[in-house]
């Protein structure tokens, strides 16, 4: 029977402490670990791993056990990859724009204004194009598991934002992505890498002037408490990719469908779930005192006219044939 304790380190967990509990593993039972970098509450990545770990100590009681590691808790995006290919944790799911060492593919997600909505985005996560992406990692030791959708990504500054040259001159954070990087070079601003966990402190102090990111990690990670607005942007879907190490499922044996169907049910279903929860994310931050500025037509399309030309630089590593059936699932 599964008991449910926090599992909790440092002081990230300590700030952002979760509302969820997690299992606490019976000694006999093989701990299944999963890292993420998330809240955990009111976010659609958050919420969804924490009822898969339910549900997974629910279905093999007795003999496996997942053990949750949000808000970093455990390892930061940029060294969870790692973590997994060593075997030192089993399961991940971070930005799709976190795996540019191990493939160019999946940038594919990244490309400014590529997809119009949360529809769009499971259209083509359920194409064979987009089937074909969870394989491929596994020369890297990385397998794909599925898919989870946050929503559209937002930019917010230390000053407002409503033509691109207002972001001119301003240091952005931005994840390791090169699609990303190029997108805010675009803008005459400066990218700077940094792990999500160090997002608020770098915006607090100054380090840098704005970020880019989806309505429910600006409400958890209380960003917009540090920035003057947020212009809504929607200029990128933020998706996740669930992987695990070709030997964690090999490993599981007889019981490796009945993990997959799982993941499958809980994902589908609290994929639903996204839209809704970026939407309350969005009216919390209104509701905390946050400033969020609304573009017309005429003004977004100017951010499209500045940001979309990076396609170009990556259209050969990414494949004409992702992109192509990328862009036609918004139809
Ligand atoms: C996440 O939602 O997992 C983090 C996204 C980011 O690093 O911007």
């Amino acid at each position: 029977m599964s008991k449910y304790t926090y599992l909790l380190g440092g002081a990230v967990a300590l700030a952002m402490l979760p509302t969820v509990a997690f299992a606490a593993c019976d000694a006999n039972e093989r701990v299944v670990k999963f890292s993420h970098v998330t809240a955990v509450k009111g976010h659609p990545k958050g919420e969804m791993v924490a009822a898969l770990a339910e549900r997974f100590d629910e279905k093999f009681d007795g003999t496996m056990c997942m053990e949750v590691f949000p808000n970093s808790t455990l390892f930061n995006d940029d060294k969870v990859l790692e973590a997994l290919i060593l075997g030192d944790v089993q399961l991940a799911a971070p930005d799709v724009g976190k795996f540019d060492a191990f493939t160019d593919r999946l940038q594919v997600f990244n490309l400014p204004f590529l997809f119009q909505d949360t529809q769009a985005v499971q259209k083509f996560t359920e194409s064979d194009a987009g089937q074909s992406l969870l394989t491929s990692m596994e020369d890297s030791g990385i397998t794909g598991v599925t898919w989870i959708y946050n929503g559209m990504r937002q930019f917010s500054a230390n000053k407002p934002l409503i033509a691109p040259s207002d972001a001119s001159g301003l240091r952005f954070r931005a994840t390791t992505s090169d699609v990303t990087e190029a997108m805010i070079s675009s803008l005459g601003a400066t990218p700077q890498a940094l792990a999500f966990s160090e997002v608020y402190g770098a915006l607090q102090t100054g380090v840098v002037d704005g970020q880019e990111n989806t309505w429910s990690n600006i409400y958890t990670g209380k960003f917009y408490e540090v920035q003057d607005g947020i212009t809504e942007t929607n200029h990128q879907f933020l998706t996740y990719l669930m992987v695990t190490s070709p030997e964690f499922l090999d490993s599981l044996g007889e019981d490796r469908q009945a993990f997959l169907d799982l993941v499958a049910d809980v994902a589908a279903e609290y994929n639903a779930r996204a839209n809704e929860q970026n939407a309350a994310a969005r009216q919390a931050i209104l509701d905390g005192g946050g400033t969020i500025r609304e573009l017309t037509a005429e003004q977004r399309q100017k951010w499209v006219d500045v940001m979309k030309p990076v396609w170009s630089r990556f259209e050969d590593n990414i494949g004409k044939d992702v992109i192509e059936a990328a862009i036609a699932s918004n139809k």
